[in-house]
């Protein structure tokens, strides 16, 4: 994976649900790609990231996610910083993974975090937002607010991956999400099942 993807930044945001391996993976191939990478970590996500992946710090997550040398790091308190723009330049914006409250949040376009004014400026400004809901079941507002972003112009897209590629591991399983994500940001990446003249592989 080299540097196809140059350009303006995505912004990638981590939130407190269940899928960190998601959200580290999805940062390692975008560092193998050399796309550069406005990072925003909500306090849960941090929580979850320590949690599911053992990693405590930011020293442990570029230790397992390649060349950091174009992410940038973000405090999500920070209402003012560059990703809370909507004249700096963008490709669009990941959430991943987006728990229900952030998905909520955004749906009101409250913006009362940094991850939540970058998706709002990424809804406004038309760009695309892919958010990467995991819970199960959902309610009645869950259902509501995702068809309300879906509405706003957001891609929801749940952390729910296939099984016809017949999956043994874990890391093909998140391979298979980080894969899809990958795609509605029109980044090519040779990772995740392959199609072939009209048949699963
Ligand atoms: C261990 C743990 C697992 C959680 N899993 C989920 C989950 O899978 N989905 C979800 O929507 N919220 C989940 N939550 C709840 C959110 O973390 C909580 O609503 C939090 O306020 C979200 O804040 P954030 O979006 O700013 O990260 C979990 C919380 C913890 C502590």
């Amino acid at each position: 994976m080299t540097g196809q993807a140059e350009g303006a930044p995505v912004t990638l945001a981590v939130t407190g649900a269940s899928g960190a391996p998601y959200a580290v993976r999805l940062l390692e191939v975008l560092n193998g790609l050399g796309v550069p990478v406005r990072l925003i970590i909500s306090k849960t996500g941090w929580r979850l990231l320590r949690e599911e992946e053992g990693i405590e710090d930011e020293a442990a997550l570029r230790a397992r996610t390649g060349d950091w040398s174009r992410v940038l790091r973000y405090d999500d308190a920070d209402r003012g910083a560059t990703p809370a723009s909507g004249s700096a330049a963008s490709r669009g914006m990941v959430v991943c993974p987006c728990s229900m409250g952030t998905l909520a949040s955004i749906a009101q376009g409250t913006s009362r975090s940094l991850i939540e004014r970058a998706a709002d400026v990424a809804l406004k400004e038309r760009r695309p937002l892919i958010l990467v809901p995991r819970e199960t079941p959902y309610s009645v507002l869950h259902l509501e607010n995702m068809l309300r972003l879906s509405r706003a112009g957001a891609v929801v897209l749940p952390a729910s991956p296939g099984f016809y590629h017949r999956p043994r591991t874990i890391a093909e399983l998140v391979d298979f999400i980080v894969a899809r994500i990958l795609a509605h940001l029109g980044i090519e990446a040779e990772i995740g099942p392959r199609w072939k003249s009209g048949e699963r592989e």
